[in-house]
C-alpha cells in the first residue's frame, strides 16, 4: 500500500479538520507540521496543507515547514496542495498560501499532483490560480463549508489516481 503522510499547519483548526478527513479517506497520516522532521517527507505522496493569513500569507508554523522543506530533496517526489480560505473576505488572496506552498514543492524537485479546476468557485484571484486550476485543493469553510466534504472526497480519489 502507498505511504501517503500529510503535513499541514492549521491555526483555528479549518484545514487541520480537513486533513484529518483525508487521512482517514486515504488511509494517511495526518501530523502538523509543527512537528514534523525531515523523515516524514519520506513517502509516496506528500501532502501539504496550509491555510492562509494576513494577506495571502502562509499559517505562522510553516516558518519553520519553509525552512524544513529547504532542507530536504524532492527530486521525484509526489506532493499535492491543499488549504482553507475565505473566498468572499479575501477574494483576492484567496487561498494563496497553497500556489506558495506548491511553488515551493516545485522549486524542490517534487511533481504537483492534484490540481483542481478552478470551477464552482467565486474568488478569481488567487496565486493558487494557474490556467484555470487551482494548484490544489481549495477549500472555504467561511462561505462554502456545506461543499467541503464532497470537494476534500473528490480530492481524495484524485490523489490515488495519481499514485
Ligand atoms: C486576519 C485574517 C486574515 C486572513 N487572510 C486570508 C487571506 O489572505 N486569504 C484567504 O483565503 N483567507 C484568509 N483568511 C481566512 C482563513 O484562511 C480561514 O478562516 C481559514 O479557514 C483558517 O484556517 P485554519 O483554522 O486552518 O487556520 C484570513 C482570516 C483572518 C482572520
Amino acid at each position: 500500500m502507498a505511504k501517503i503522510n500529510i503535513l499541514y499547519g492549521s491555526t483555528t483548526g479549518a484545514t487541520e479538520a480537513a486533513a484529518q478527513q483525508l487521512a482517514t479517506l486515504l488511509g494517511a497520516e495526518a501530523k502538523p507540521i509543527a512537528a514534523a522532521t525531515a523523515d516524514d517527507f519520506d513517502a509516496d505522496l506528500v501532502v501539504l496543507g496550509s491555510s492562509t493569513w494576513g494577506y495571502g500569507e502562509l499559517q505562522d508554523d510553516w516558518v519553520a515547514g519553509i525552512a524544513l522543506l529547504d532542507a530536504v530533496d524532492l527530486t521525484g517526489r509526489k506532493v499535492a496542495v491543499f488549504g482553507t480560505g475565505d473566498s468572499v473576505g479575501f477574494a483576492d488572496t484567496f487561498v494563496n498560501a497553497i500556489g506558495i506552498l506548491a511553488d515551493k514543492a516545485i522549486e524542490r524537485g517534487a511533481t504537483l499532483v492534484g490540481q483542481v479546476p478552478a470551477v464552482g468557485y467565486s474568488a478569481v484571484e488567487s496565486l493558487a490560480v494557474r490556467d484555470g486550476n487551482f494548484v490544489g485543493l481549495a477549500l472555504d469553510d467561511t462561505n462554502e463549508a456545506d461543499q467541503t466534504p464532497d470537494r476534500i472526497a473528490a480530492w481524495a480519489k484524485t490523489l490515488q489516481a495519481s499514485l
